[in-house]
């Protein structure tokens, strides 16, 4: 083979080389974009879960965010707070009833407008969930 053979194969297999160090960036997770992060991971762009019109003044709705439950409630009017619905003593999905956000596993109950436990067996307060309003819309992320 002459050297300049050699000197094109050489070059191709770097060229090569590059092309495949490319796709693996490609291919690589960016941590500079929340997207690619998991989608409970906290820093994901807000996502719309509800409506404050749906949301009763001094209530709760249980509503879904990223595929967990959360509770997001109306404590005033025109003001939202949410929490994790997974009772923190076994991990029972609550649900808003008129007295608070009940657990019907073993009965705790939690404060709708601050997590906070009421009624154990449950001892932490439900974590809280950040949400914001937009307008009437009430985003979570
Ligand atoms: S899991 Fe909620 S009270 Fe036990």
């Amino acid at each position: 083979m002459s050297p300049a053979i050699n000197l094109t194969r050489r070059t191709l297999l770097v060229a090569g080389g590059a092309g495949s160090a490319l796709a693996l960036a490609a291919c690589a997770p960016d941590a500079t974009n929340p997207a690619s992060g998991s989608p409970d991971a906290g820093t994901a762009t807000p996502t719309e879960v509800a409506t404050l019109t749906d949301i009763p003044v001094g209530g709760a709705q249980a509503v879904m965010l990223n595929g967990s439950q959360i509770i997001v409630s109306q404590p005033t009017e025109g003001t939202v707070v949410a929490f994790s619905a997974i009772c923190t003593h076994k991990g029972c999905p609550v649900q808003p009833q008129q007295e608070g956000l009940a657990c019907p596993c073993h009965g705790s109950l939690f404060d709708t407008a601050t997590g906070a436990v009421l009624t154990g067996p449950a001892t932490e307060p439900l974590p809280p969930v950040k949400v914001t309003l937009n307008g009437d819309k009430v985003m979570a992320g």
